[in-house]
């Protein structure tokens, strides 16, 4: 379908989208970014035949608007990603915290992690091959990672696990034979997970802002990293005590590079790098 641009979207327009998602996912979009959101929402506009910003603002709100909504928030979240992101963090991880936690649970051979915010999987995938690699660990011990987000739409591309070539660039050699097939399509190279990785992965979409009551603890790693960053204090806050609570005695909870729990929750200490333990 051909997309011609609307008009651009009022300041009024762009606050009542701003409230709704901020509303929804937590998120708060900066005032410079209204033409973007304008562009992006036009196109959504112009495929359902509606003619202004404030029309399709209604139209999400009706009862049978939730699709719609999903789809708002699809467009609005950043996916950015990309396999062992952080990478001096992911040192730390296989050097320090999944020793202990490995060496903590060397009886029952039972590891939980929650990639919360886990994008189109690279997140996950990434701790799943550097757990498989750890001294003592192998494929028998029953680990799972809870990978969980917002967007359906990022779901369902960490769901198929199939990444092109230039985004597997960051993968080490060695683990692109051991844990992906390759595979050509359309004459390009792609590179699927194996099931024998996958299947250490639980998919599902979770809003963060939500009560997540059904969660089981204890988990002994939480990741949250890149997501709270368009959060404000109060729901950073909320967020955080909800990790806190599923998460395990000296359990650990890794923000992104950028991010950090300075007057947010002093019931965690900071042991590297935006990574902190549960204390107590
Ligand atoms: C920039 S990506 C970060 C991905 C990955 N954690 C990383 O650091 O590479 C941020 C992710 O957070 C998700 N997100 C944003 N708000 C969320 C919310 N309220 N609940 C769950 N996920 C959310 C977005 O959909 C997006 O996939």
């Amino acid at each position: 379908m051909q997309h011609k641009i609307l008009s651009e979207i009022s300041e009024k327009d762009f606050d009542l989208f701003r409230s709704l998602v901020k509303r929804e996912v937590g998120i708060f979009i900066r005032q410079e970014k209204r033409k973007l959101l304008g562009l992006k929402l036009s196109r959504r506009l112009q495929d359902l035949g509606l003619s202004s910003y404030f029309d399709y603002y209604h139209y999400i709100l009706k009862p049978e608007g939730a699709k719609e909504l999903q789809r708002l928030v699809n467009i609005i979240t950043i996916d950015q990603t990309s396999f062992f992101r952080g990478e001096k963090q992911f040192e730390i991880l296989r050097k320090r915290i999944l020793p202990e936690v490995i060496q903590r649970k060397i009886e029952k051979k039972r590891i939980r992690i929650w990639s919360s915010g886990c994008s189109t999987g690279q997140e996950p995938y990434s701790l799943a091959m550097l757990i498989y690699e750890m001294d003592n660990v192998d494929m028998s011990w029953d680990i799972k990672i809870l990978a969980t987000d917002a967007n359906t739409r990022s779901l369902k591309i960490a769901y198929l696990g199939r990444y092109r070539g230039d985004q597997v660039a960051e993968v080490p050699p060695a683990y692109l034979t051991k844990y992906f097939h390759k595979e050509s399509r359309g004459g390009e190279e792609v590179f699927r997970i194996k099931e024998s990785l996958k299947k250490t992965l639980i998919f599902r979409r979770l809003n963060l802002l939500m009560s997540i009551n059904q969660l089981k603890g204890p988990i002994d790693l939480i990741l949250c990293r890149n997501v709270m960053i368009y959060f404000d204090s109060a729901t950073k806050k909320k967020v955080t005590d909800q990790f806190y609570n599923l998460l395990g005695p000296k359990g650990c909870l890794c923000l992104g590079l950028s991010e950090s729990l300075f007057g947010i929750d002093d019931r965690f200490a900071l042991i590297g790098r935006a990574i902190y333990r549960k204390k107590g």
